[in-house]
């Protein structure tokens, strides 16, 4: 059996089992008290009380960029190195997309490279906090406010990662976050955007529900701005309170296996392990690194029964972006050699000990 580089944690079924069987007959299974529930749950996880539930990652990164006022032919900074809803939502706006290199340290956007790209038409930044490693947010922060640019993070892989020795979710004026199925923690779907403000709150939550205000009668609503239909129910909802019961724990496996990639991995020839900024913490949804003939890597591991892939296609690939065509060459060497291995709640001490023995083998 390989080891895969992604697994679902489901919790044990009994304790989820009836939980379920009593929302799926308590005849309310839209979108009510559960979710209402699940939301001041994970807001106290992510230190924020502005946190909306929605039935995706991309919903909540669709409704953050309506909210920065991303309108057609207007401008959004982002990264090639991400799973393609961070883009493709950007052109759900009319956005245009307009890509920044990254740091060969790390992967993640080089805030030098941002600040070149910056225009009168940009209105939002993008920061990928990929694979679980967090984005150099002190240079961001200072960015957004010296040129009033709002930043949206996409932490779709990096829930329980901290700044400044705080979960993340509460910096930006926006973030989102995934609860697919393969991400830390799963609700089947589903997602959260947080946000800065009651006002904020308000907005974003009409617009989960086609502009609705759910907390007025239905009789006496006035839609004034046209929404979607991306509200989460309570059947997922009640999955998301379950697993709140073991959040602490799954996220801090995942950060455990990776410190112990850290440290074990150091030193070892054609290897080079990637910075983490100052202030940030990783929650290490994946094992991110670079090695040297990265092809043999991956063979030599799968011949181990281990997973190793670079996952994600750079989205510059695709032609939707074909517009946004430009030179990457810090990211073009990154890529060259970028790696994952597993890193989650599902490995045991021997498998972890077992994969860093299959490394210092040699490739
Ligand atoms: C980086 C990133 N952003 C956004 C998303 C979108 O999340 P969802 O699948 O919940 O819509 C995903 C996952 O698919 C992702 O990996």
């Amino acid at each position: 059996m390989m080891i895969p580089i992604v697994k679902p944690y489901i919790p044990p079924k009994e304790k989820l089992f009836p939980e379920l069987e009593n929302i799926l007959y308590s005849g309310y299974i839209a979108e009510g008290e559960k979710v209402y529930e699940f939301e001041k749950l994970f807001g106290a996880y992510v230190n924020n009380p502005f946190s909306l539930s929605l039935n995706s990652g991309t919903a909540a990164l669709h409704i953050a960029l309506i909210m920065a006022g991303v309108k057609p032919g207007d401008e959004v900074i982002s990264t090639v190195l991400t799973a393609e809803p961070t883009n493709v939502a950007i052109k759900l706006v009319g956005g245009k997309v307009v890509w920044a290199d990254v740091d060969p340290s790390t992967g993640l956007l080089d805030p030098v490279s941002v600040r070149s790209k910056i225009t009168d038409k940009t209105k939002a930044i993008i920061l990928v906090h990929y694979a679980g490693m967090v984005a150099d947010l002190n240079e961001f922060t200072k960015i957004s406010e010296e040129f009033n640019i709002p930043i949206i993070e996409d932490a779709a892989h990096a829930l329980g990662a901290k700044y400044k020795g705080q979960n993340i979710g509460g910096v930006s004026e926006y973030t989102i976050f995934s609860l697919q199925a393969i991400k830390h923690m799963t609700t089947v779907d589903g997602g959260f955007l947080c946000l800065k403000s009651q006002e904020a709150f308000d907005r974003a939550r009409k617009l989960r529900w086609f502009g609705l205000d759910k907390t007025r009668p239905r009789l006496e609503n006035d839609i004034t701005e046209a929404g979607y239909k991306y509200h989460m129910n309570n059947v997922n909802a009640t999955i998301g309170i379950v697993q709140m019961q073991y959040i602490e724990q799954i996220v801090g496996s995942y950060i455990e296996n990776g410190k112990y990639f850290d440290k074990a991995l150091k030193n070892i020839p054609g290897i080079e392990l990637l910075k983490y900024y100052d202030d940030t913490s990783p929650s290490y949804w994946l094992y991110t690194m670079k090695v040297d003939n990265r092809d043999a890597f991956i063979k030599h591991m799968a011949a181990h029964n281990i997973s190793a892939s670079e996952l994600h296609l750079r989205n510059d690939r695709h032609s939707l972006f074909k517009e946004s065509a430009t030179e990457l060459p810090a990211f073009n060497e990154f890529y060259k050699k970028m790696v994952h291995i597993p890193c989650g709640w599902w490995l045991s001490a021997e498998d972890r000990e077992m994969i860093v023995s299959a490394i210092n083998s040699g490739w």
